[in-house]
């Protein structure tokens, strides 16, 4: 590095107090000085500086957790004050005119480091061990190549036909023309560059590349309690990946925000990466949140048993929509039931499905990239290079802006068809590869079993490929009347044949 370049790094580093990071720079060699260099200069110190700063003053998770209500008004599945089958049929209808007129787009949040699958792989990259051994991506991507054909064919219905019932999603496709359904994925850097091999290697399943918007979100470094950046080895800074809040910086700074304006994307759907069963865009729930004006939204399941370790959606002090940590709600009050309904009053687990409008997240994006954003601390024992030593990493939760939207719409689904969660390693007591294949099999001798096939007692179940039908639809051809026998697993090929798994 030239000598006045190192000088213009000292001076950075002394008016930011951060000194230390140049301390063993006279030991180190050329290739050494030039990785550090280049560390230290990804570094923004006054916006490290200042989100340290706002996340020590932020009120701590045991605070907000004291004051908060359970969630109201959720769009239940069933029972008294469930919308109507017509209503639903009318939100699916405005989901579907969203997405065939590209103002509806799906973002997919992959940055994850799947610790606990202890896959080398990113999980999308993950087969959990169906009869046609998908992965993940290839799911989720043959399901919105589904989803797409679906807004197509309903475009094409409905061209003339009037906006129907649901509206809100303004006049039709245009004679059935639609666009192509934009997919967003948020990489990180330990996911990148084999997402993006996976993705060119399968072809982009059948995907145009050209709808597939990658992003990376960013890293903070670590810190010590009073500010300092910690040195993983004297010429590398110890960093972490800044959470999956870290969606709303890394979308303006990867160009996604701005490509979703200039292609006049006004609503988003937003989902994880380790969900065997993702409904990826699913219309009823996009047109349930944009006919009610939302800015947020989420799909919610009923929790499992009040024990069961999610967080939950609640309403904070000031009635404002808030997600509480399974550690944040005491046991008392996480058990405690409505006796005129019998459920729990803090029912509505948090499983990352989200609605975004476009208006807030530019709000949001704008609001959490500069400096004062507030982080989650998380005290960790940092690898440094005198040893491990106590520091802090800054994590944002993609949920952490929800309380600053004006409207919001909780959605209830059916855990069976919408939730099948890969967050364990195989052998595990819950969310394992195993449990999830499980469920999607189940999902298809069930969709299989509506459509009129005979399913013989003990199958193990069907596999029924995104590709060929989004959610249960267009199946009676090829399965009705087909018995489909124990023990299986099956796999149902496009010519309506079973091939064993
Ligand atoms: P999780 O925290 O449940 O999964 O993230 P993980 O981080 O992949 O796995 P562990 O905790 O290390 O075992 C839920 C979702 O949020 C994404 C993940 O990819 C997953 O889709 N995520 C998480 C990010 O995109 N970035 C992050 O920094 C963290």
């Amino acid at each position: 590095m030239a000598k006045h370049s190192y000088e213009a790094l000292k001076a950075r580093c002394d008016a930011s107090g951060q000194a230390q990071l140049l301390s063993d720079w006279g030991a180190l060699s050329e290739a050494e000085r030039a990785a550090l260099a280049a560390d230290l200069e990804a570094i923004d110190f006054d916006f490290v500086a200042s989100a340290l700063k706002a996340s020590l003053a932020a009120p701590t998770a045991a605070a907000s957790g004291g004051e908060a209500r359970p969630a109201e008004g959720v769009l239940r599945l069933d029972g008294p004050g469930a919308p109507s089958e017509a209503a639903r049929a009318g939100w699916r209808a405005a989901g579907l005119r969203l997405i065939a007129e590209g103002r509806a787009a799906v973002l997919l949040l992959a940055g994850g480091q799947g610790t606990r699958l202890g896959s080398a792989a990113p999980k999308g990259c993950y087969d959990i061990g169906l009869p046609s051994r998908k992965s993940l991506f290839a799911l989720q991507a043959e399901r919105l190549l589904s989803l797409q054909r679906l807004a197509a064919a309903s475009a094409a219905a409905g061209a003339g036909a009037g906006s129907g019932a649901g509206g809100g999603a303004g006049g039709g496709a245009g004679g059935g023309a639609a666009k192509p359904l934009m997919w967003y994925v948020m990489t990180s850097k330990f996911t990148h560059d084999e997402t993006l091999a996976h993705f060119r290697d399968n072809d982009y399943f059948g995907l145009s590349p050209g709808q597939v918007f990658f992003f990376q979100q960013g890293f903070l470094p670590c810190l010590t309690e009073g500010g300092q950046v910690i040195l993983e080895a004297p010429s590398k800074v110890a960093k972490a990946p800044d959470g999956n809040g870290g969606l709303y910086r890394a979308l303006r700074d990867g160009g996604a925000l701005a490509d979703m304006t200039k292609r006049g994307v006004e609503a988003l759907d937003v989902y994880c990466v380790d969900n065997a069963l993702a409904r990826v865009g699913d219309p009823e729930f996009l047109g349930a949140c944009w006919s009610g004006g939302a800015e947020v939204g989420a799909r919610v399941l009923a929790k499992a048993h009040p024990e069961e370790k999610v967080g939950v959606f609640a309403s904070d002090g000031e009635g404002r929509l808030q997600v509480l940590e399974y550690s944040e709600l005491d046991p008392e009050k996480a058990s405690a039931t409505d006796p005129a309904t019998g459920t729990l009053f803090f029912n509505w687990s948090n499983v990352c499905m989200h609605y975004f409008s476009l208006p807030w997240l530019a709000r949001t994006v704008e609001a959490l990239s500069g400096p004062g954003a507030a982080y989650h601390i998380a005290r960790k024992a940092i690898p440094s290079k005198g040893g491990k030593v106590p520091g802090i990493k800054l994590e944002m939760f993609i949920f952490d802006p929800f309380p600053t939207a004006a409207r919001t719409t909780l959605f209830e689904v059916a855990r069976a068809d919408h939730f099948a969660p890969v967050k364990n390693a195989p052998g595990a007591d819950s969310d394992t590869p195993a449990a999830a294949r499980a469920a999607v099999l189940a999902q298809g001798a069930r969709w299989a079993a509506a459509a009129g096939a005979e399913i013989e007692g003990g199958c193990l179940g069907l596999e029924i490929p995104p590709a060929l039908s989004y959610a249960g639809e267009g199946l009676g051809k090829l399965l009705g009347g087909k018995p489909v026998a124990a023990p299986g697993p099956w796999l149902l090929k496009a010519d309506g044949t079973l091939m064993s798994g």
